[in-house]
């Protein structure tokens, strides 16, 4: 069956560790727990939406070793569509070094892998995937991946006039001619200011970052902030959404979960007010619990949260 929601971009086995330690104090630093997951951002995307009841499909490349089953059998399990994930000889699945100290705050080493090594008939199952969409399916993306597979995805999206959303993820790697392309983008703040050329050092540079993106050519802006909520960017105006108060655990994949429900929210019709409403509703589940796809929320959970988030939105 067609999907409606593609997405294009990461799969990553992730390797996480908790620490109790301060990382930057070098030498052998002792971890309290170990989990091996499925991850990266196209993965984490694909499976949130499948998750929500949404037919999805992932476009991804991964390496032909076994790193690739754990990156992929949680996905295999939820019936996501995987017909556009290709394997490559030449290079290991992507590995995802994560540890996360008790505030929740991680640090990743990436190996991007095979996520960075598309030959022409990967690229090809990108054009078949796009071209096989439902009408009116979004295109998701994020740039941790082969720039050449980040275009081709672009062009054939374009053609079809179908909405592309994308994470900011690897920030420095947009460029203007994206932009263009872009229905919306959810960059955090750093993020959004490597796309714009810019160094942030207080709320107000977010907001001007914000509303440079939004003149650049993007319809929907959304800067997810480093405390929750976001700042949502319109071609008028700019407004903040606040995050409700919660206990973070642990905030891997929580940004994907914010790129993820704007894209769903969209593609079910919502205005972009909604959407961020949704988005942040979303990265505020995914950081109250452990690891990134086993927090993402259900439709329910999704639902009730949005609305304590519209809740605390001043009504226009
Ligand atoms: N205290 C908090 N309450 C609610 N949401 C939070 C809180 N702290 C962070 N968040 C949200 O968590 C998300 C973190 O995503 P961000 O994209 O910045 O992280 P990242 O390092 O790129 O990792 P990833 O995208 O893999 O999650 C953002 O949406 C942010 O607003
Ligand atoms: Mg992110």
């Amino acid at each position: 069956m067609p999907s409606s929601f593609l997405s294009l971009g990461s799969i990553n086995a992730d390797f996480q560790f908790e620490v109790s330690a301060d990382l930057s104090e070098g030498g052998t630093l002792p971890a309290k727990t170990f989990l091996q997951r499925a991850g990266g951002k196209g993965a984490n995307r694909a499976l949130f939406a499948q998750k929500l009841g949404i037919g999805a499909t992932l476009i991804g490349r991964v390496g032909d070793d076994h790193f690739a089953g754990q990156a992929l059998q949680p996905l295999r399990q939820t019936g996501l569509d995987l017909s556009g994930v290709s394997v490559t000889a030449e290079s290991p699945t992507a590995i995802a070094m994560i540890a996360v100290p008790e505030n929740g705050d991680k640090t990743i080493l990436l190996a991007s892998n095979a996520n960075r090594d598309w030959d022409d008939s990967s690229l090809d199952l990108v054009r078949q995937a796009i071209k096989q969409a439902e009408a009116g399916a979004v295109l998701t993306i994020d740039f941790e991946i082969s720039p050449e597979a980040v275009e081709i995805a672009l062009q054939a999206a374009t053609q079809r006039q179908m909405r592309i959303i994308a994470d900011g993820s690897f920030g420095k790697d947009v460029k203007p001619e994206h932009l263009r392309r872009l229905h919306a983008i959810a960059p955090n703040v750093q993020e959004a200011g490597a796309i714009a050329g810019i160094e942030i050092s207080s709320d107000t540079d977010s907001e001007r970052v914000a509303r440079m993106l939004a003149e650049s050519g993007v319809e929907i802006v959304c800067v997810k902030l480093s405390d929750g909520g976001c700042l949502l960017a319109t071609a008028g105006a700019v407004e903040r959404i606040n995050s409700p108060p919660v206990e973070v655990v642990d905030k891997t994949g929580a940004g994907d979960a914010f790129t993820a429900a704007v894209a769903i929210a969209l593609l079910e019709g919502h205005s972009p007010r909604d959407a961020a409403i949704y988005g942040v509703a979303a990265s505020t589940l995914a950081v109250s619990g452990k690891g990134s796809q086993e927090a993402y929320p259900n439709r329910s959970e999704l639902d009730q949260m949005a609305r304590r988030v519209a809740d605390g939105v001043p009504a226009r």
